[in-house]
């Protein structure tokens, strides 16, 4: 069997830490690139790895920075001619002590939560060989703000049907958060949550386009929320481990073939959440 290439984004800490843990364990003759937009943070996260006898490498990646997403696509193109486990974890949280106005906040996140994602996806899902599996971190609080939208907005994200269509909803979001009318305008009063629904929406096309490519089999693409969980994005509130956070993601990126059902889905614990 050839040699099998997972690589996670934000993984110095957090549930994408141990993400990378569990591959390092599960992923059978594979390797494991622990990605981090800081080299220090990064290496020092392999080094603790590698003390527990895990031996993940290294890559530079700063989801937000061009430059970076396409160093690492060459450089995987090069190196390994291709990748297998693609897992977009990289997140930011809506920091409420913030100065910064609503809108301003909304477009930061939005930044790291949905287009750098949709970018590294574009760079990186090319790469993507027969049998991989690419997952996206949401959040169930994208399916909660989902029930807040106003049966208009709702419809258009039922309507969606390119990765543009959901640019264009999370473009509109943006703007009307800048103009303080997005509550009015139908939108929830949630720029994390809008991001993670953005997440959701673009996963249900990606995976249908991933299925169009042809010259590939059995490539799947998820969205899953891995819980509450006590990291630096929750302050430490959630009541989930590291470790629990990453069960999900993990069973997601190492999906047995037969899975296709749960090709665009969004899992929590484990299990399909259905809410369009
Ligand atoms: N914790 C929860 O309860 C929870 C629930 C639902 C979903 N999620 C999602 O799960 C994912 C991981 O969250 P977490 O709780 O583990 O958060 P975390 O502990 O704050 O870790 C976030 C990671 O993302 C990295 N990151 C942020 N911006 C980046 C960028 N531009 N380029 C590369 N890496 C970047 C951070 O790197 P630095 O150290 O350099 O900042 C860090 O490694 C996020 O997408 C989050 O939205 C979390």
């Amino acid at each position: 069997m050839a040699q099998r290439i997972a690589l996670v984004t934000g993984a110095n800490k957090g549930i994408g830490f141990a993400i990378v843990r569990a591959l390092c364990k599960q992923l059978d003759n594979g390797i494991v690139y622990l990605t981090a937009r800081n080299e220090e943070r990064g290496r020092e996260a392999v080094a603790r790895l590698n003390q527990e006898g895990l031996q993940p490498k290294y890559h530079q990646l700063d989801v937000t920075d061009r430059v970076s997403v396409k160093k690492l696509r060459d450089f995987l193109k090069e190196t390994h001619g291709g990748l297998d486990v693609l897992v977009n974890n990289a997140g930011i949280p809506f920091k409420r002590s913030s100065p910064d106005s609503f809108g301003t906040q909304a477009s930061v996140v939005m930044a790291t939560n949905f287009t750098a994602l949709l970018e590294v996806s574009r760079a990186l899902i090319p790469l993507v060989r027969s049998h991989g599996r690419i997952v996206n971190m949401a959040s169930t609080v994208g399916r909660h703000v989902y029930s807040e939208m106003s049966e208009e907005v709702k419809g258009r994200f039922q309507a969606i049907k390119t990765e543009q269509d959901v640019e264009l909803l999370m473009k509109e979001f943006l703007e009307h958060a800048n103009a303080g009318d997005h509550m009015r305008k139908g939108w929830p009063n949630s720029a994390y949550g809008t991001s993670k629904m953005g997440v959701i929406a673009l996963t249900r096309v990606q995976a249908a386009d991933v299925t169009k490519d042809k010259t590939k089999e059995d490539v799947l693409l998820t969205c899953c929320c891995p819980g509450y969980v006590a990291t630096d994005l929750t302050d430490h509130k959630g009541p989930l481990t590291v470790e629990e956070g990453a069960v999900t993601p993990v069973f997601c990126a190492l999906l047995p073939p037969g899975s296709k059902d749960l090709n665009g889905k969004m899992l929590y614990q484990k299990s399909v959440l259905d809410f369009w």
